[in-house]
């Protein structure tokens, strides 16, 4: 997958995601809980508007459980209700419909005092590409796979997906576009696979990666890698992991595009530990 944000194309996307949130009473705003901020995209709030939203923080099984608990406080601050979630766990899809059904009782309520009852409450989710929107939305509706497609402003004629408690889901989850504001932002969408691994060759982006995580996770890199950080640079510890994991050439000389995909899988598949790159203070 590999969408150009010109912008023509977001101006499309904002159109046809406006066409659907007319067609809802809630918008599920999904996150990447490594990187909250970086997985935003800038112009949500002027999209979605006044329309209940929720914000889910997804991958929270890759992601460090303070920083979560941080992140869900900053979220819940600006006055929007917000949960952690694995998109994958039977608990969190059930905690999720429970959030979405209370965030909904007012609306309920007030149906019900003008004499509608048991219209079901509709609901949409939103959020840039490899969020985990496709696996949410097989969890709720509870199949097994189906790529729900990551091209903007393509609908397959919307569907509902009936779920537990008078719920719907439109089974087309509006596709947003990533921040694109600095190097920073595109360094952490990059990082978690969210962009794919073309903003700079992998050799480079696997040397910033190890300088976070120097930064941000040095045990966590210690330990998975049995190697010593210590003062060490970037590019003598990427050269320590390639040694320790064999990725060495004919001639003793380091196979740094083998490394590089090795430390970025094993970094996007939460291998390395749990590890969330952005932290409210980076704001
Ligand atoms: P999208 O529709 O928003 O683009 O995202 P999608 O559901 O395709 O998810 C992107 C990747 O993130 C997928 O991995 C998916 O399995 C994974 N994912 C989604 N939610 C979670 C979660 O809560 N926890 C974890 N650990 N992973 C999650 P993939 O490697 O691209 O594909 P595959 O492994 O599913 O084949």
């Amino acid at each position: 997958m590999n969408i150009n944000w010109y912008p023509g194309h977001m101006k499309k996307t904002k159109e046809a995601l406006q066409k659907n949130l007319k067609l809802v009473d809630v918008v599920i705003e999904l996150l990447d809980a490594r990187i909250p901020m970086s997985s935003r995209n800038p112009e949500i709030d002027n999209i979605v508007g006044d329309k209940n939203r929720i914000i889910i923080l997804n991958k929270r099984d890759l992601s460090d459980e303070n920083l979560n608990n941080i992140w869900v406080e900053y979220f819940d601050k600006k006055g929007i209700k917000t949960i952690l979630i694995d998109a994958t766990n039977k608990k969190d899809i059930k905690k999720l419909i429970n959030t979405i059904k209370e965030s909904m009782k007012e609306k309920i309520e007030k149906l019900k005092s003008k004499g509608i009852k048991n219209r079901p409450i509709r609901a949409m989710i939103v959020g840039i590409p490899n969020v985990g929107k496709s696996t949410l939305i097989n969890s709720l509706a509870g199949r097994k796979s189906a790529k729900t497609g990551n091209r903007p402003g393509v609908t397959k004629g919307n569907q509902w997906i009936k779920l537990k408690g008078n719920l719907e889901l439109l089974d087309t989850p509006g596709i947003l576009w990533p921040k694109f504001e600095d190097q920073k932002t595109g360094l952490n969408l990059a990082f978690t696979g969210a962009i794919k691994d073309e903003i700079m060759d992998i050799e480079t982006l696997a040397l910033r990666l190890v300088e976070r995580l120097i930064k941000n996770a040095s045990k966590d890199l210690e330990n998975r890698y049995n190697i010593e950080v210590g003062e060490a640079e970037p590019l003598g510890v990427l050269e320590e992991i390639a040694v320790k994991r064999g990725a060495i050439m004919k001639g003793k000389e380091v196979d740094y595009t083998r490394v590089a995909h090795i430390l970025l899988d094993e970094f996007r598949r939460g291998i390395i530990g749990r590890i969330t790159i952005e932290t409210p203070e980076d704001l």
